[in-house]
């Protein structure tokens, strides 16, 4: 859609800012969400293998595609679970890794995908995920998928791969709202031209959404607090991922252009940070 603002990646390819998210979406209502999100107006969807909707998520996509919408049109993000049950070193690891692409391809029913990411970095196991990389790198190198890109990646795991590898992930995507904006992880993206998206954007619909300070902005611009959040992170220039399966709310987080936050708005936004992650440290997560 015209009206969402996009965001240029370190390898050309344009994403859009504003994206769909869908996390703990059971396989089958992820049709009918997926279907809400494109209807109102998304072009950007973001699932991941370990959510077990990308079969759900594919149906949508190839109902827009017959019924008009173009390719070229839809940014299909998904990600590599590279759990703690398998062994991601040398060439097994991957080549598993490219199986793994191809299963997640055939749910989407798609013969390329805009951008694939490693879920978490699993630091404790070393430094597989260098491994992994190699993988993702011959998937861009063929063409299966457009741009390659990383999630929960602190600076130490990104300093190696900008050291080690070939190719420079696009982007990071992590947890960041208000309460955790990652000032210091989105200077080092910016300092190496890495794209900062937001998971959790809306702090996952919790206190956030009920914050005083939040609740006046909202109210001065005659908005919503989901919305206001989901404006600052549009002029942070980060990319956000909001996910709801209640069509009022997917089109209510689409409906953020037309007003601006102002320094004083900016200045009470920042003052909520409180610094606490709703999810894990990825630096100590390691789930099977
Ligand atoms: N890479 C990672 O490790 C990782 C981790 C977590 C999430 N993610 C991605 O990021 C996406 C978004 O994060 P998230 O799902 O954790 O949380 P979120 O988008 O911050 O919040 C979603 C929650 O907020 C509610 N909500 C949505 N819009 C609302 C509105 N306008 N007003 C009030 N409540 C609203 C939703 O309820 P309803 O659905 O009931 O409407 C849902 O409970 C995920 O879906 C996933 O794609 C990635």
């Amino acid at each position: 859609m015209s009206s969402i603002p996009t965001v240029t990646l370190n390898d050309g390819a344009q994403i859009p800012q504003l994206g769909f998210g869908v996390w703990q979406v059971p396989d089958a209502e992820a049709t009918p969400a997926v279907r809400a999100a494109i209807e109102a107006g998304y072009r950007s969807i973001d699932t991941a293998a370990i959510y077990e909707n990308e079969a759900g998520t594919g149906a949508a996509i190839t109902e827009a595609l017959a019924g008009g919408v173009a390719r070229e049109d839809l940014y299909v993000t998904t990600k590599l679970w590279n759990s703690g049950t398998r062994d991601w070193s040398g060439e097994q690891g991957r080549d598993a890794v490219l199986r793994e692409f191809d299963a997640s391809l055939a749910k989407l029913g798609l013969d390329q995908l805009d951008l694939y990411l490693i879920h978490w970095p699993r630091p404790m196991h070393g430094d597989s995920y260098l491994n992994i990389w190699k993988a993702f790198e011959q998937l861009k190198a063929d063409g299966k998928v457009k741009s390659i890109g990383v999630s929960n990646f602190g600076t130490e795991q990104l300093t190696r791969l900008l050291d080690e590898a070939s190719v420079a992930p696009a982007l990071n995507q992590v947890e960041l709202h208000p309460y955790f904006p990652q000032t210091e992880l989105r200077a080092f993206h910016a300092e190496h031209g890495i794209a900062t998206e937001a998971w959790s954007p809306l702090g996952q619909g919790k206190e956030l959404l009920a914050e005083p300070a939040l609740v006046k902005i909202a109210e001065k611009h005659g908005r919503t607090v989901a919305q206001v959040v989901l404006r600052w992170h549009l002029q942070s220039g980060v990319i956000a991922i909001p996910k709801s399966v209640t069509p009022s709310r997917i089109r209510e987080n689409l409906d953020v252009a037309g007003f601006e936050l102002d320094a004083e708005d900016l200045a009470a936004i920042a003052a909520v940070a409180t610094g606490k992650r709703i999810g894990p440290d990825p630096q100590e997560f390691d789930w099977n």
